[in-house]
């Protein structure tokens, strides 16, 4: 570090510390050999530090040593050991924030009481909080600090898929992601993908069809879908399923979510969520294809030329500041806007005090960039709850969970739905019930055969009982009305009929103990709506035509879900959309390049 930074810097650590009562990470470390302990250089400035901090997490690692070293197996909770990865880990200053108060990052999705090591240092705003419109400018009067074919903006698995179809068709990438590590809200994607025409579903000797597929996710959104996007998405739904495979996913299992007319839902065998899974698996895949993410770098603003169209964008980047990419193609795959309140309560008033399944990424920046340049926006207001978010949680309980033998009840321990309609219908039914909550009741064998059912019983979620009756109990429902639900639905299963509410499918009973059940309410989950795309993946401006050179795919788009997303259908889309956004957008930056 130059000397009067480092003054400054050292000033600055000890008022932080003075005034918290305690000291950071990083200057506990000054203490023991200076900036250079984390920093290697004995001359840096916050702008010498890569956006991406991997140098830094090499430093760590040197004296602490990797995730494996660091995993403590005999712990019930150890971050370092189920975050392992060996395909992708994610860097050590995710977590352990070196400059600001240590964040328990986990607490994004989950709700751990967990000591992290500086916790209680100082507080700081996040380097991203708000944008500085002054540096917005700035940049954008400068020169390009680089210049790419194609510039992704979002590292979930739409702009994974985006960027690895983009450099597989010779295209140079860039990759941003504002997170401090990819994956987006796909990773917390739990239920599977949806596909059709599968050799999984061939060997399971299920009867679907393109035609089917279409018909389900036509009726699952209301029939407001773009038909011609959801005939896509059917269409090219098992070529995206081998295209993960090839690079490395298990979807070897096939189940039935919710309003699907047979069983299409593909995830990894044993019950695991496919989010992280295939999240896993792209990130690995794009940073062997030379297109990692670059992390902890927002996208501030769409750039378009005098012709209106596309050439870059402005980004806010932790340590290096403001600065342009011009780009001859850019796409769009930066998410829904669940976890952004304030459009939340615009668009789906009804909505803004329910909890939110989401990662934090979702706060709808793609659709605000693209409204300041002009683009049209379909079925903007829509919003789906999920049926089943743990109470007073964040935490997603899969539909799988439905999918494979739970019942709901409510909290009288009487059923009231069928199971498996869709999400908006479960949704409605529930905020009908006393309370407004639910009860999802399953056995031991539902138990022993989805692994994302332990992770529940680790989060604490899960109540347990060795009789039907004690479980009602336990849960404050009346244990007789529990009772007679259960032994119906276990004759109406052996029947083959569901007479009270017409579940399609039963494919398990409640039949042996222990019993479990875990307390349930809707929450925000998706957000239908987004920018309006073409069949190429382009995106509209207000009066319908294409903005030359500008994609979308994922979540920030509209048009494929209509009024209401089926489950699976949303990795479907990142899938299947990701690459062909990719694929447009790297055929035509290539076109204008050899065009000149
Ligand atoms: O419930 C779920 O597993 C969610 C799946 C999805 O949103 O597609």
């Amino acid at each position: 570090m130059k000397p009067a930074a480092a003054l400054v810097l050292s000033a600055l650590l000890s008022l932080g510390a003075a005034a918290a009562g305690a000291e950071d990470l990083a200057s506990f470390h000054n203490k023991l050999g200076g900036c250079q302990t984390c920093h290697g250089a004995s001359s840096v400035t916050a702008a010498d530090v890569p956006d991406d901090e991997i140098d830094i997490n090499g430093k760590c690692m040197t004296c602490h040593g990797d995730y494996k070293k660091l995993a403590d197996k005999s712990k019930r909770f150890d971050p370092h050991n189920s975050h392992l990865s060996d395909r992708s880990p994610i860097n050590c200053t995710v977590c352990h924030a070196g400059h600001a108060q240590p964040k328990l990052i986990c607490n994004d999705c989950h709700s751990f009481d967990m000591k992290m090591p500086f916790a209680d240092a100082a507080a700081r705003p996040a380097w991203d909080d708000g944008i500085d419109e002054k540096a917005v400018a700035a940049a954008e009067a400068a020169a390009p600090r680089e210049t790419v074919d194609v510039l992704v903006i979002g590292a979930g698995s739409a702009g994974l898929n985006a960027a690895i179809a983009a450099k597989r068709a010779g295209a140079s990438v860039v990759l941003l992601e504002k997170h401090a590590y990819a994956g987006g809200n796909s990773m917390l994607a739990a239920g599977g993908y949806n596909a059709v025409g599968t050799p999984q579903q061939a060997k399971k000797g299920i009867k679907d069809s393109v035609d089917l597929y279409v018909k389900d996710t036509m009726k699952g959104g209301r029939g407001k879908n773009d038909p011609q996007l959801v005939r896509i998405l059917a269409e090219q739904s098992a070529s995206g399923v081998k295209w993960l495979e090839d690079m490395g996913a298990d979807l070897s299992d096939v189940k039935r979510s919710g309003g699907a007319t047979v069983s299409r839902t593909h995830r990894p065998h044993g019950g695991m969520s496919v989010g992280p899974h295939i999240v896993d698996v792209l990130r690995a895949e794009a940073t062997k294809e030379g297109v990692g993410a670059r992390v902890n770098s927002r996208a501030v603003k769409l750039l378009l030329d005098k012709d209106f169209k596309i050439a870059g964008a402005i980004v806010h980047g932790k340590h290096s500041g403001y600065y342009k990419i011009a780009a001859r193609a850019v796409v769009l795959a930066t998410g829904g806007y669940g976890q952004n309140k304030q459009m939340i309560a615009f668009y789906r008033p009804t909505f803004k005090n329910m909890t939110s399944s989401n990662n934090v990424t979702s706060t709808g920046d793609g659709i605000t960039m693209a409204l300041n340049i002009g683009a049209s926006m379909t079925d903007i207001d829509w919003v789906q709850a999920h049926p089943t978010v743990g109470l007073d949680s964040r935490i997603l309980i899969s539909e799988t969970v439905r999918g494979v033998g739970a019942i709901m009840v409510n909290i009288k321990g009487a059923r009231f739905v069928n199971e498996l309609t869709t999400r908006d219908r479960a949704s409605d039914a529930i905020l009908h019930q006393p309370e407004r909550r639910a009860w999802l009741v399953f056995d031991s064998d539902l138990y022993n055969s989805a692994k994302m059912v332990r992770g529940y019983d680790h989060l604490g979620m899960l109540k347990k009982a060795d009789t039907i009756e004690k479980l009602a109990e336990t849960c404050g429902m009346d244990p007789a009305t529990l009772a007679g639900t259960v032994r119906s639905y276990n004759a109406y299963r052996k029947a083959g009929k569901d007479e009270a509410f017409g579940r399609p499918d039963m494919p398990l009973g409640i039949e042996k103990a222990p019993y479990y059940a875990v307390a349930v309410a809707p929450g925000i989950h998706h957000t239908m709506g987004g920018v309006a795309i073409t069949p190429q993946s382009e995106l509209l401006d207000i009066q319908s035509r294409p903005i030359p050179g500008l994609y979308a795919a994922g979540e920030v788009t509209g048009g494929v879900h209509g009024f209401n997303r089926l489950g699976g259908n949303a990795i479907a889309d990142t899938v299947v959309f990701g690459r062909r956004s990719g694929e447009h957008a790297a055929q035509y930056a290539l076109g204008l390049k050899s065009a000149k």
